[in-house]
């Protein structure tokens, strides 16, 4: 896992490691893809922009497809139903093409009004009570309000879609090889049990929402099979959520430990989406993800063999000096559309116009509604929440006065 000699350390178990990743980046970026030994497996770290492209890019040679044991799947969140996310085409391609209308930039723009009305919401709140914990006020909320009325099912019912996501996202970063802890195993059962007993009542009573349509595309040309039915709308669910949420908090603590860029921000609101390209470029939402050399490949000069793990790290990529000049500098009026935080080729983020959308409504009506902001105290130690691959602010504590 470490090569103390040449500086390189990965190991994303490590909670000092998943606190403050970019500084062992730094020493990643540096030289072409290393195998690693990785609890007993080699495993390839990527992380210069080049190579991490050139293998997002290569979907035949580098497959998204899990290798799981028996065991994990059988306890597992999909059960070892094909999910978009861990498929190749054309299985992808069939599960993409089934929701891929519903996220597309058109129809999420005609989401604004509604996703400002909750931010509104939720805000007026803050304004009651006045003091803002960015994280259980606004970000944890927001997202899974929005992404429950996408599919469907009760919005108030949130904080429990959040508990049970934020149990099982904790719950990815058990260390492979190690079985799932119980208690998650028991969430994931509540969960898959809560959205089978939703899709049977859509069966008898369609409605306007996305597990109605979901559900007919299963019946009508059997696109889909039962099992991978309650595995979309689970992935949807999770991915729609957790990820945006982080967004929000990132992006929160790069202006609040960055008061020049917040105050710019403020004085020209125009900048909104380029900063919400910098937030997801400086402090991603998503980390890594992985890939499986599906042959024997050459990568940025590093042999990679056959049947090799490769660990593709997204946010080490948008630091790469070579792409971003000066890329530690947190900069809102950089030009970033080429940053690698919704990922690159097949897999591209479905959700990456509803994820802009939210994070610049949440940040936008923050920062308009308490003109005072600023971070308690900039040097309070953070806490992350489990998992590496998502990384993200267990809270976050803001003045408004
Ligand atoms: C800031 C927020 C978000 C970030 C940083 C993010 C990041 C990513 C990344 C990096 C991937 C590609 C993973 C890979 O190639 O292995 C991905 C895929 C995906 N995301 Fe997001 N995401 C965000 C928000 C959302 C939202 C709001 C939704 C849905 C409502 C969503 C749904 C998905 C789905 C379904 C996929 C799989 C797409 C495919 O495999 O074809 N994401 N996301």
């Amino acid at each position: 896992m470490e090569a103390q000699s040449t500086g390189i350390y990965f190991n994303p178990w490590d909670k000092s490691f998943r606190d403050n990743p970019y500084p062992y980046y730094r020493a990643l970026l540096d030289g072409s893809p290393r195998t690693i030994d990785l609890f007993g497996q080699p495993a390839v770290i990527v992380t210069r922009y080049a190579d991490v492209t050139a293998i997002l890019r290569d979907w035949a040679r580098f497959s998204s497809v899990q290798q799981i044991s028996p065991e994990v799947r059988q306890r597992g969140l999909f059960r070892g139903a094909a999910t978009m996310l861990f498929s190749d085409p054309p299985v992808q391609t069939r599960l993409r093409r089934l929701v891929s209308r519903d996220f597309t930039p058109r129809r999420i723009r005609e989401m604004e009004p509604r996703i400002r009305e909750i931010a509104t919401h939720l805000l007026d709140e803050v304004e009651g009570r006045g003091s803002l914990e960015v994280m259980a006020d606004l970000a944890n909320a927001l997202p899974v309000m929005v992404i429950a009325e996408m599919l469907g099912v009760p919005p108030e019912q949130y904080q429990t879609f959040k508990e049970w996501s934020d149990i099982i996202i904790a719950g990815e970063n058990t260390i492979p090889g190690q079985p799932m802890p119980d208690d998650v195993v028991k969430i994931i059962n509540q969960l898959r049990s809560y959205f089978a007993r939703e899709i049977e009542k859509r069966r008898t009573q369609p409605g306007p929402d996305l597990i109605s349509a979901l559900v007919a595309a299963h019946v009508d040309n059997e696109a889909m099979s039962a099992e991978e039915l309650i595995a979309f709308v689970v992935l949807l669910l999770l991915a729609g959520n957790e990820t945006t949420t982080n967004l929000i908090g990132n992006g929160m603590l790069a202006l609040g430990r960055h008061p020049d860029q917040m105050e710019l921000l403020r004085r020209s609101p125009e900048l909104g989406p380029r900063a919400i390209e910098e937030m997801l470029r400086y402090d991603g939402p998503v980390q890594a993800t992985s890939r499986r050399a599906t042959a024997a490949v050459e990568i940025g000069g590093t042999a990679i063999p056959a049947g090799a793990e490769c660990f593709i790290l997204l946010a080490a990529a948008n630091h790469d000096p070579a792409q971003f000049p000066d890329p530690d500098r947190f900069d809102i009026t950089r030009e970033v559309r080429d940053h690698v935080a919704f990922g690159e080729g097949v897999h591209y983020c479905i959700g990456a116009p509803l994820a802009r959308l939210e994070g610049a409504i949440a940040i936008g009506e923050t920062l308009r509604r308490f003109p005072k902001l600023h971070l308690s105290d900039p040097s309070a130690p953070l806490t992350y929440k489990g998992s590496y691959f998502l990384r993200g602010l267990d809270s976050l504590r803001m003045e408004i006065r």
